[in-house]
């Protein structure tokens, strides 16, 4: 979809359709006046004859309104005015788009983008408001073989903006939201195709793919190289699949030569059935979903290089099928692990961290500025945050609060969890350096807890998107998330993030 930027008054505005908000009780937003003025009170009229109230989520589409240029005009209830933050901001973009997408206009002009979002300026709102309008008309269609259609899909929005002098502004804003919505889409597309066509080898061939876009590098490893490095925890999850396992090496060298590298860590378990510690039958299906980490660092680095950032970034994608083949890891086996620490494998479905562990010690070649692993690591981090928040652990408080504001400021929000040491007792083995399970209580923790000790040797934090990553139910799919987290974390890391 095309984007523009904007700014004057809504009844001068040629366009199929002007968006304007209404704030509960029939409260017109300041350009809803304006228009009123210009319409002779036809707004404010039909407000009072009770045609619509502004509650959130109701729309009302208006025909050739008297004394406008437009062709139509919609308005979206944004609920009560105090009440009007961020969340109600996104609802109520998401609501215009959707409906601007069924009315047959081909293009909108957004007002909402001009209305106050308490402590958030002009750049935000419209970054976010291109983010949330692509996420909302985003589709995928690709398995199925009569495509529903949209009549006349939306084709260009228009976003306003009071002053003149905010355009320069909001047009970088925009670019970043356009990026930043690239990102996303490519890690929910990754996310959504099935395990039997998103395999570890087509995770790399991706990546490879990427690098036609610019400012990208990529290398794989095979198995062989995985060999020769000591990967053992890695290779020992890969031993249960006929697909080979694959290390992707993704680089955005953006900074100055010698610039320490933000390295991002993505679990990439293209399908997750427990291996030997084989998971219930119920929504296995979802384990599809196991690779989101490893498709949000491909899209955070695709939208680094895009925004041209001026860092290095590096994105590592440890990839692996978990399945319980003839030769796969049995519950007791002891591996060993890159860092020369020993594990024995209590459950064979804890494979996140095992392929995570040897990418950590994969990180320290690059002495890292930070490290940042996103994983669909545990099950406990969907019972203790449930969909809304994504777990957060960090070995340096100062790394969380920054990824935490990031999250705040992305509205992909994430809450940090602790990393005693007291936890990491529940790790002992009898056998080995360490268990690969901790026992039911703070499941999250006690999975952080491992990964922290192969993260010593940097500030490291840790994203666990099992809860975040993608929705069950009836709207089944990928989120895309926390690709606007980790993107305003490094756009903020670049100073680039405006307000
Ligand atoms: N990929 C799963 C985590 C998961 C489960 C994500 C459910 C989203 C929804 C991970 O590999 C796993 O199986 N974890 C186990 C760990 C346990 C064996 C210690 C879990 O959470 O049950
Ligand atoms: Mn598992
Ligand atoms: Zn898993």
């Amino acid at each position: 979809m095309e984007f523009s930027i904007k700014s004057g008054s809504p009844e001068k505005q040629r366009s199929a359709c002007v968006v304007i908000g209404v704030f509960e009780t029939r409260k017109l937003s300041l350009p809803g006046e304006i228009l009123n003025k210009a319409t002779d009170n036809y707004l404010s009229d039909l407000l009072r004859r009770g045609d619509m109230e502004g509650k959130a989520g109701t729309t009302l589409l208006l025909h050739k309104v008297p004394g406008t240029l437009c062709e139509r005009v919609l308005l979206v209830g944004l609920g009560k005015e105090r009440d009007f933050r961020e969340k109600e901001y996104l609802d109520a973009v998401a609501t215009a788009v959707r409906s601007l997408n069924e009315t047959g206009a081909f293009d909108g002009i957004l007002y909402l983008s001009e209305l106050a979002v308490k402590k958030r300026g002009v750049p935000w709102r419209i970054r976010q408001a291109a983010l949330v309008a692509l996420s909302t008309l985003y589709r995928f269609d690709r398995f199925k073989s009569k495509k529903d259609p949209v009549r006349r899909p939306l084709r260009k929005l228009t976003l306003i903006v009071e002053s003149r002098a905010d355009l320069a502004a909001a047009e970088a804003a925009l670019a970043q939201g356009q990026a930043i919505a690239a990102g996303m889409s490519l890690a929910r597309d990754l996310g959504n195709l099935p395990g039997n066509v998103c395999t570890p080898g087509y995770l790399a061939e991706q990546a490879m793919g990427l690098v036609k876009g610019g400012g990208l590098k990529a290398e794989v490893l095979e198995r062989k190289d995985m060999e020769k490095l000591g990967m053992g925890s890695l290779l020992s999850v890969a031993r249960g699949s006929r697909q080979p396992p694959k290390f992707i090496v993704l680089r955005h060298d953006g900074g100055k030569p010698g610039q320490k590298p933000i390295v991002l860590i993505g679990k990439g378990i293209t399908f997750d059935s427990g291996g030997i510690s084989l998971k219930p039958g119920a929504e296995m299906d979802e384990m599809k979903y196991d690779m989101s980490g490893a498709a949000s660092v491909l899209g955070a680095l695709q939208a680094s290089a895009q925004m041209k950032l001026p860092l290095n970034v590096i994105g590592l994608v440890p990839a692996a099928e978990n399945m319980p083949g003839g030769d796969a890891s049995r519950p007791g086996d002891i591996v060993t692990s890159m860092s020369g620490q020993t594990i024995e494998i209590l459950n064979t479905d804890a494979e996140g961290r095992l392929i995570l562990c040897d990418a950590l010690s994969y990180a320290e070649r690059f002495d890292p500025e930070c490290v940042i692993d996103v994983a669909t690591l545990t099950g406990a981090c969907v019972i203790a945050l449930g969909h809304v928040a994504t777990g957060l652990f960090a070995n340096n408080d100062s790394l969380a609060r920054e990824l935490a504001g990031a999250g705040e400021d992305a509205w992909d929000r994430a809450w940090q969890m602790p990393l005693w040491d007291d936890y990491q007792e529940q790790l002992k083995s009898p056998f080995a350096d360490m268990a690969n399970i901790g026992g039911r209580p703070a499941g999250s923790v006690t999975a952080a807890c491992f990964l922290s000790r192969f993260a010593k040797k940097y500030d490291w934090a840790h994203l666990d998107v099992a809860g975040t990553a993608w929705k069950s139910g009836k709207e089944k799919g990928s989120t895309g998330r926390p690709v606007p987290l980790l993107t305003h974390f490094l756009l903020s890391r670049a100073d680039l993030l405006m307000e």
